[in-house]
């Protein structure tokens, strides 16, 4: 999960403790928000995705999201995901929201395309992951050019 991350793993519980505490104080401080993923059938925890570094001056947002590996494949990100700009751009009235992958991580890419984001440029040897120099793409979907889906499009 974590291998184009750009935070080593946590090993101590209080790291994870903290991780929440940040999470109630985003969306209590009205800076972002970021939403766990049940699936429906079952209700099991496969994820989360959310917008943080809301900046309601430039009424822009950035998108992220991560999902257990025992889930992907599905859609499951894609199907989450794609609720964020909508609630952007029609609840939050944003203009833009952002968001950044690994160049290696083509399954982010993926997801990010299929919502319409566009790739917008390279940001170079932006992080270090595990130790290495990489790169990032830098995405964006600014309200004017998206086309919401008429029907959401459900996992498989
Ligand atoms: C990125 C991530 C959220 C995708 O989750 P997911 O539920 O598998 O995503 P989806 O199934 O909606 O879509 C993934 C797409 O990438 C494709 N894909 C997956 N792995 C791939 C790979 N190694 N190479 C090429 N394409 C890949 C899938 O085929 C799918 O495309 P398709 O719908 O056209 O077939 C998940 O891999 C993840 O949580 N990764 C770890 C955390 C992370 O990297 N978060 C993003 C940080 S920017």
């Amino acid at each position: 999960m974590l291998r184009y991350w750009d935070a080593p793993p946590w090993s101590e519980r209080v790291r994870s403790e903290q991780f929440i505490t940040a999470c109630r104080q985003m969306a209590e401080g009205g800076t972002g928000a970021r939403l766990a993923v049940d699936r429906v059938s079952g209700g099991a925890f496969i994820g989360w995705c959310g917008l943080n570094r809301w900046n309601p001056d430039y009424r822009s947002a950035s998108l992220g999201y991560c999902f257990n590996d025992a889930a992907w494949g599905h859609g499951y990100a894609t199907e989450a995901a794609r609720a964020l700009p909508r609630w952007a751009f029609d609840t939050l009235d944003l203009n833009r929201v952002q968001a950044e992958t690994d160049t290696r991580n083509v399954a982010s890419a993926s997801v990010l395309e299929k919502l319409g984001f566009v790739r917008e440029g390279t940001l170079r040897e932006d992080c270090v992951v595990n130790g290495e120099v990489s790169d990032s793409w830098v995405y964006g979907l600014i309200r004017r050019e998206w086309r919401p889906s008429s029907e959401p499009v459900p996992a498989r």
